[in-house]
């Protein structure tokens, strides 16, 4: 694990049953390093298994091979309580800010609870916490009486990263946070995501089909497609010169500012490119992109040997294409 990754996935394999008795490998051999006090940005079109890798490492499901590392140690090999006590420093939020919250709680049971949970000091001192982080996601302490159905999208999602930032976690899965959020309360959500990162020092995996959203927050980006990662790099690389030509698609398809317009539009470039939404492994050994590639369609390398993720000449990414910045 590289010096400062304080999460590194290793390997990581997590298989489903499937339609007609096949397996459906949702995670297939995934490796990220996610440095401590960055964001690390994770993209790709439905299904492609990002929640799945998420849920790996929030231990929501048990991987079927690889390791998670959290602070240098393997959380497959600890104690249930030691993973407990780690759990604490790992939160998560959700993409529907209204489903995530109860109800029938108000504002300040909802932020409180994990610190019930853990009972972490008195009431008095609970309530005090509870003001400390309405105040952090910028909600004003009138909202505390409120139920989740008098709160707007936005708010409710500040809600949801308050109770996230409870136990002062180190690090915070945000999967589709904030997607689905008007563009404006967006940009909102987004920028108080950066602020707490830099008065918090957290540790962000920012989940989104977006690209353009998930260049906006990431230092790091990796695209998946059908439970791999085909592109890996720092933002700048992968944005000045995408290797793969999946990214180039995704590229392609960012600068549609309205998302709802946007999300059309990568599903018909999946209809158009043949694509359905069905991960199974392909039934040869080929490169699973194949099917819907304009660079190896018709390549007899493409057709027989799967590619893997490593370095090309022409630009500072890991590919896993074996014509890796040809593209047309
Ligand atoms: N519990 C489950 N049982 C069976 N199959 C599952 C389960 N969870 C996910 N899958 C399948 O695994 C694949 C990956 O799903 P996943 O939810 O990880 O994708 P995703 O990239 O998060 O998609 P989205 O952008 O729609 O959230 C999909 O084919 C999905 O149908
Ligand atoms: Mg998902």
């Amino acid at each position: 694990m590289p010096e400062a990754a304080l999460l590194s996935v290793k390997d990581l394999v997590k298989v489903f049953p499937s339609r007609e008795g096949k397996e459906l490998r949702a995670v297939d051999g995934v490796s990220i390093d996610v440095r401590r006090g960055s964001t690390f940005g994770l993209v790709g079109e439905s299904g492609s298994g990002k929640s799945t890798l998420s849920r790996c490492i929030l231990r929501l499901l048990r991987p079927d091979a690889g390791t998670v590392s959290f602070d240098g140690q393997d959380m497959a090999s600890m104690s249930a309580a030691r993973v407990r006590r780690l759990r604490s420093r790992i939160q998560v939020v959700f993409q529907d800010p209204h489903g995530s919250l109860n109800r029938s709680k108000t504002v300040s049971d909802i932020v409180g609870a994990p610190l019930a949970a853990h009972r972490s000091g008195n009431r008095a001192a609970r309530s005090a916490r509870v003001a400390e982080l309405l105040d952090l996601v910028q909600l004003p302490a009138a909202m505390t009486a409120r139920k989740p159905r008098e709160l707007s999208g936005g708010q409710a999602q500040r809600v949801a990263i308050a109770r996230a930032l409870a136990l002062n976690p180190d690090f915070v899965v945000l999967d589709e946070a904030v997607s689905a959020l008007d563009v404006s309360v967006r940009a909102q959500i987004l920028n108080l995501l950066r602020e707490l990162q830099g008065e918090l020092g957290l540790t962000y995996l920012f989940i989104s089909h977006d690209l353009g959203v998930v260049r906006y927050i990431s230092q790091d980006i990796a695209v998946m497609y059908r439970g791999r990662i085909i592109e890996v790099g720092p933002r700048e690389q992968l944005f000045a010169a995408p290797q793969h030509p999946y990214t180039r698609l995704l590229l392609d398809a960012v600068p549609i500012a309205d998302p709802s317009r946007q999300r059309t539009r990568m599903r018909l470039l999946g209809e158009q490119t043949g694509a359905d939404d069905r991960p199974d492994l392909p039934d040869d050994a080929g490169c699973r992109f194949r099917s819907r590639c304009p660079v190896g369609a018709d390549r007899e390398r493409c057709a027989t040997e799967d590619p893997r993720l490593e370095p090309h000449a022409e630009g500072g990414t890991l590919a896993a294409c074996h014509y890796a910045g040809e593209i047309s």
